[in-house]
This record gives C-alpha cells, sequence and structure tokens, in this order.
C-alpha cells in the first residue's frame, strides 16, 4: 500500500517513514529539504534495509502537487508533516507561514480529495490551546485565540480540513503533539535543528557537547512546585509509531467522525529543572545554566489527557522522560563525533 510522507525527510516525519516501513507500507517522501538535508535517506535504510521512494518537490508549487499524483494516482493515505514551525521566525515573517503551511495544505488537500482513498493524517500542536483553563489537556479544551502565526496555520489547517471532510469523500485525523523530543534509539536518525535550537532539549544537548555555552532557563517565577514551566514531553519514536496506528484507523474505516482529532502525549508534565535533573542523570555530567527572564509568549503548563488516544485510537506512550533525553544525547553524540 502507497503512503505518501510529505516532510518525510524531518524530524518527526523520518521516524515515522521508518515505522511506516517496518509495518510493511511502500513510502513515497515528498520533501524540498527546506530543513532536512538527503543524509535521512540513508539513516533511514540503514534502519529499516529500505529506502522510500523520494520526490523532491516544493508543496507552494502548485502544478508540482498535482504532476505528483498524476504520477502516483494511487495513494492509499497522506501523512502531512511539511511546514515551517519556528514559532519566533513566523512573528517575523507571517507571510512566509501563511504561504508554506497554508498553501501546501490546500494544494494537497485539492488533489487528495479527488482520490479513491482520501485518507489525511494532519500534524498538529497542542499550541492550539494556548493556557488551557485545566489540566491535563482534554481535546474538548477551546481552541484560544493563536499566540503566533505558526499557532494559527495550525489552527486554521484544522478549519480547513474540517471544511473539505464536510462535503467531499475526505477521512482526516488531526494530531495534535505536545513537545516532541528524543531520536531513534539506533542513532540513525535525529533532530537537526538549523542555527541556534530554539526548543529546549536540543539546546541542552548542544550545551553539553559544548557547542553552547549555558542553557538560559525561561523564568522560575510560575506559579508551579518548582518555579520552571511545565510541558509533556514525548518520545519522537512513540509519536511516530502513533501515525501508523491512525493511518490504519484510516485505512480500515474504524474512524467514528469524518475529522478525529486525538492529543499525542504522556500524560506527565515536567518541568524544565526536572528535565535538566533528568538529563545529569542519563548523561552523567552536570549542565551549566543560569536563571533569565521568562520568554515572550510561553504558557505556564501544558500536559495532556491522553484518555481518548490510549482508548479510542489504541495508542498509548512507553517511553519514559530518561529514555527519551538519553537518545536524543546518544544522538548528538553521534553527529558531532
Ligand atoms: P521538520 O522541520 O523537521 O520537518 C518538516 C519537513 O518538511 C522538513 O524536512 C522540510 O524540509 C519539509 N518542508 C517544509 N516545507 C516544505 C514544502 N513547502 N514542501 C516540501 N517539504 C517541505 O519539522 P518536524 O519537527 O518534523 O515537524 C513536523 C510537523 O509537525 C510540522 O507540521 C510541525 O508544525 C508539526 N509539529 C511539530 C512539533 C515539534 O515540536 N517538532 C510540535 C507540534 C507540531
Ligand atoms: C519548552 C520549555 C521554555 C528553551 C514550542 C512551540 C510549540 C511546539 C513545540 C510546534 C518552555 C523552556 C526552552 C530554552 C528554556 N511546536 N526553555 N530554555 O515552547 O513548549 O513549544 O515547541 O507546534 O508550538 O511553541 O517548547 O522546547 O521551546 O520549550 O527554558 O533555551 O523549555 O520556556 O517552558 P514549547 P520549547
Amino acid at each position: 500500500m502507497k503512503i505518501l510522507v510529505t516532510g518525510g525527510l524531518g524530524f518527526i516525519g523520518s521516524h515515522t517513514v521508518v515505522e511506516l516501513q517496518n509495518k510493511g507500507f511502500e513510502v513515497i517522501v515528498v520533501d524540498n529539504l527546506s530543513n532536512s538535508s538527503l543524509n535521512v535517506l540513508d539513516g533511514i535504510e540503514r534502519i529499516t534495509g529500505k529506502k522510500p521512494i523520494f520526490e523532491n518537490i516544493d508543496l507552494r508549487e502548485k502544478s508540482a502537487v498535482q504532476n505528483f499524483f498524476k504520477k502516483y494516482f494511487d495513494i492509499a493515505g497522506v501523512i502531512h508533516f511539511a511546514a515551517s514551525k519556528a514559532v519566533g521566525e513566523s512573528v517575523e515573517n507571517p507571510l512566509l507561514y501563511y504561504e508554506n503551511n497554508i498553501n501546501s495544505l490546500v494544494y494537497l488537500l485539492q488533489e487528495i480529495k479527488e482520490l479513491k482513498n482520501a485518507n489525511f493524517i494532519f500534524s498538529s500542536s497542542c499550541t492550539v490551546y494556548g493556557q488551557a483553563e485545566k489540566m491535563p489537556i482534554t481535546e474538548n479544551a477551546p481552541v484560544q485565540q493563536a499566540m503566533s502565526p505558526y499557532g494559527n496555520t495550525k489552527q486554521i489547517g484544522e478549519e480547513i480540513i474540517t471544511d473539505v471532510a464536510k462535503v467531499t469523500n475526505l477521512n482526516s485525523i488531526l494530531l495534535r503533539y505536545f513537545n516532541p523530543i528524543g531520536a531513534h534509539p539506533s542513532a540513525e536518525i535525529g533532530e537537526l535543528p538549523l542555527g541556534v535550537p530554539q526548543n529546549l532539549v536540543p539546546f541542552i544537548t548542544q550545551t553539553a557537547i559544548g557547542l553552547r555555552d549555558k542553557l538560559s532557563v525561561f523564568g522560575n517565577d510560575y506559579p508551579t512546585a518548582d518555579g520552571t514551566a511545565i510541558r509533556d514531553y514525548i518520545h519522537v519514536v512513540d509519536l511516530a509509531k502513533a501515525h501508523v496506528i491512525a493511518l490504519q484507523r484510516l485505512l480500515n474505516h474504524k474512524n467514528l467522525e469524518k475529522v478525529e482529532t486525538f492529543n499525542l502525549g504522556t500524560g506527565t508534565g515536567s518541568s524544565v529543572l526536572e528535565v535538566i535533573t533528568a538529563f545529569e542523570k542519563v548523561s552523567e555530567q552536570q549542565l551549566k545554566y543560569q536563571i533569565v527572564e521568562r520568554r515572550e509568549g510561553d504558557v505556564i503548563e501544558a500536559f495532556a489527557n491522553t484518555d481518548k488516544a490510549n482508548t479510542v485510537l489504541g495508542w498509548k506512550a512507553q517511553s519514559s522522560l530518561e529514555e527519551a533525553l538519553a537518545s536524543a544525547w546518544k544522538w548528538e553524540l553521534k553527529i558531532r563525533s
């Protein structure tokens, strides 16, 4: 069965390609290499023994998207990761984000709705909840005004898919990720942030390896037990496996609604200081850090209620925070060696 994975050379996409190939799916990756490299194909091959088909296509080019679906008319499902994802950059350059994240989605859906099997999985984000009132966050928590153009593209994306599904044969699952971290345990693939990492875990591993002087902890005056902000850090391999399960749900017509939404997290919140302590344990070294001001736009806490994912989707995160951090550290050591 042919599955299209857009952004399949990126962080979450590449791990998902591995899990799909492990389950025997024939994967076609579309990526424009704007935030990834061709070497990822070799890493995937070293893990699975197989290179996916690769098409270097920019999804902002409508005719290229149309031509792709003329060539691969028998696609059974699409997992759409391709997007720009840097929150700060989206504030600086909103049109880049609206063009990439919205146009690409629209061009894809225009073709997918014509397929015999219009199955579509969308990478959404817990950012749609903003600062939710109640923890843990259920899928019914209200979507709040987006804090950045990036976050807005996820909200608009969800709405576009919902509108299209109402009037076409599109079936879709919206997956709202909490904070994906880690790397494949083989250290053959992992996260490759361009420039200075904005996210906590790559900043920690780059500090530990000596690429960065010290980590800045953004605020210790939050109303949490140790004063630092709380997130739900989920191992990228667990996240990747959820995509395969969601895809199978659509392929087997097990979805109860045309558009279903699931939170993907562990259900456990960890503070920044807890992440640092866990990292120090698995890496057996002390991390240099200092407390600085809060980062603008950060929420106090966000962690998932995973009941719906556990019971309806039939998926549960397996890895601990330590395991995820150990895999991130192994990856950092490998790419710098
Ligand atoms: P990533 O940047 O590693 O992967 C995205 C991939 O898409 C890259 O390989 C990039 O080259 C490709 N791409 C971007 N624009 C493209 C275009 N126009 N045409 C073709 N390819 C294009 O990002 P990721 O962390 O793997 O995230 C994947 C998805 O998950 C994104 O939609 C992101 O918004 C979403 N998401 C990520 C996180 C996170 O923290 N990483 C959290 C929630 C949601
Ligand atoms: C985690 C915690 C920081 C860096 C972002 C996006 C979100 C989603 C995931 C895509 C926070 C603290 C961080 C540092 C720190 N992406 N921190 N020092 O902010 O939860 O979410 O990535 O959808 O949309 O906003 O993740 O990893 O940046 O931060 O103290 O150098 O670590 O303040 O509390 P975040 P993060």
